[in-house]
């Protein structure tokens, strides 16, 4: 039951897969140099050819085994993925001139099952420079827009259809709609992608794998590893051991929560390293931000190893490791060149001679799926939608020394941040906020008394992927709210600032 979705480039085959799951469907990107033969091995449902930024005549463009249209799968190309089956199968595509971009209007020419019960004319979202001129042959032409006179065709007997308008983007009125009719009546697929359908299959997949075995995780307080953790655990119970080990950068009541959630609720084995000293006394005197960062990750890994080596005493040690791997890192180190930007990122990275097999529940999943499913397994609210957090934690917003005083400065000034985000119900919107401590102290007045402390900066930035960041326009008096608050209730704080920096030029944490 898997829908393949063609990847042409740029970032549309994420979205199309995103879009095609939310129908319930699965859905999986594979490159566009796929071969016939591997398609048919994957025995596919149906095939999406998505978007891409060339022009199909550009040399090189990305191109498609044209066997695979001889494969009998129902086929719905977008935009460049359109063009290019129009080209392939002996149609005609123009360069137009101006091309059409943005909100166009679309007037049907005929019934087509992608589009029943559409009005005469609906609005649709554009973004191309070519246009097809000619349908091939076999294929009838049922929408077109002022710029593109095949804006939709379709040859039925084939079950080969495609849009010129992208049905993926928000801006598409009735886009999302057009892709259920594609897979649902077209492909003829049922809507059986469900939340509890990825819960059971993981589940039945992980004992499996696990049989008797004993399980190792390595609980960071973010969300990929506590779902993970929480499907493993669905799978085997009691053959599940957690490590958490608190490095003293944790956010506030954070081990608390996750140490409450899983041996209470869950009722799973944790061990709770209490790690902070060995932590603050490694990183004392040390202010280079990639020094810290080097040491915080080399001793998570030394804490964890330790564990792990313990438990292994016996010979009932635990052979398997769960990881929380997404579908995108999946699909990023798959391409090659993003995989690189990630690796320095790579706190609680495992060293080689632990030589555990892994275990992955979470590989075929976007993270708002995650999400979803974490909800599902009962997983509280605050660490389901927690926003991401870096393995090194407040170490890489402390800017200058770490030492136990500023940390705990830092968390309860998170604390607040974050306390007044919430209460003004932006948290999930946001993409992170947080607070920064630089390393600098400035004169104020409280009370009768002069003050010498540090400022707090506030970070909040909207992003869809981390890799571009644009800094959050908080409304003034949540911003107020955030400032009185830290002043008062934090000691050690007598100034707020607020960053203003996009990404690039900026990074989303200072260090
Ligand atoms: P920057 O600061 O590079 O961060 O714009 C991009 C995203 O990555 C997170 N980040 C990290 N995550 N280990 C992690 O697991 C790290 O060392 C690390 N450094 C940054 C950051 O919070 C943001 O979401």
């Amino acid at each position: 039951m898997t829908v393949l979705v063609v990847d042409f480039g740029a970032q549309y085959a994420q979205l199309i897969a995103r879009r095609v799951r939310e129908a319930r469907v699965y859905s999986e990107i594979v490159q566009s140099s796929i071969t016939a033969e591997e398609v048919r091995a994957k025995n596919p449902t149906a095939i999406i050819l998505s978007g891409g930024p060339k022009s199909v005549y550009e040399v090189p463009a990305p191109s498609l085994d044209p066997a695979i249209y001889e494969l009998g799968v129902p086929m719905l190309g977008i935009c460049y993925g359109a063009q290019l089956m129009a080209l392939q199968l002996g149609g005609e595509v123009a360069h137009t001139g101006g091309g059409e971009y943005g909100r166009t209007e679309l007037t049907r020419q005929g019934p087509s099952p992608l589009m029943e019960e559409w009005p005469a004319t609906q609005s649709c979202w554009m973004s191309h420079g070519d246009a097809i001129a000619r349908a091939p042959e076999g294929f009838v032409v049922t929408a077109s827009t002022p710029l593109a006179p095949v804006a939709v065709m379709e040859d039925a007997s084939r079950r080969l259809y495609a849009t010129q308008f992208h049905p993926e983007v928000a801006h598409s009125e009735r886009g999302q709609e057009l892709l259920e009719n594609f897979l649902h009546h077209v492909a003829e697929i049922p809507p059986t992608w469900t939340n509890t359908s990825i819960i059971d299959d993981q589940v039945a997949a992980i004992r499996a794998q696990v049989g008797e075995e004993r399980v190792l995780c390595a609980l960071s307080g973010g969300v990929d590893s506590a779902v993970a953790a929480a499907l493993v655990t669905k799978a085997i119970g009691t053959q599940l051991t957690c490590v958490f080990v608190d490095t003293g950068l944790m956010r506030k009541n954070e081990g608390e929560q996750i140490e409450a959630t899983f041996t209470r609720q869950f009722g799973v084995r944790l061990i709770h390293v209490k790690a902070q000293d060995r932590f603050f006394d490694a990183l004392a005197g040390v202010t280079n931000p990639e020094r810290k960062r080097k040491i915080i990750g080399e001793l998570f890994i030394r804490e964890f190893e330790t564990v792990a080596r313990e438990l292994a005493e016996g010979d009932e040690g635990p052979r398997f490791l769960v990881q929380g791997t997404l579908y995108p890192d999946v699909i990023e180190s798959g391409s090659g060149h993003a995989a690189n930007i990630k690796s320095h990122h790579n706190v609680g990275g495992l060293p080689e001679d632990l030589s555990f097999e892994l275990i992955e529940p979470l590989r075929s999943l976007f993270k708002d799926e995650v999400r979803h499913v974490g909800e599902e397994l009962g997983l509280p609210a605050e660490i389901v939608w927690r926003q991401p957090f870096p393995g090194p934690g407040l170490g890489v917003r402390i800017i200058g020394e770490v030492t136990r005083e500023r940390a705990e400065i830092l968390r309860n000034a998170d604390h607040v941040v974050v306390d007044e985000i919430k209460k003004a119900g932006l948290y999930r919107e946001l993409w992170q906020s947080f607070a920064v401590l630089p390393a600098v102290r400035t004169v104020g007045v409280m009370g009768d008394g002069r003050t010498y402390a540090y400022p707090i900066v506030i970070r909040a930035v909207t992003s869809d992927d981390a890799m571009t960041a644009d800094w959050a326009r908080l409304p003034y008096d949540v911003i107020e709210s955030i400032a009185n608050r830290l002043i008062r209730e934090v000691p050690g704080v007598n100034r707020v600032a607020l960053d203003v920096t996009s990404k690039p030029p900026g990074t989303i944490e200072w260090e």
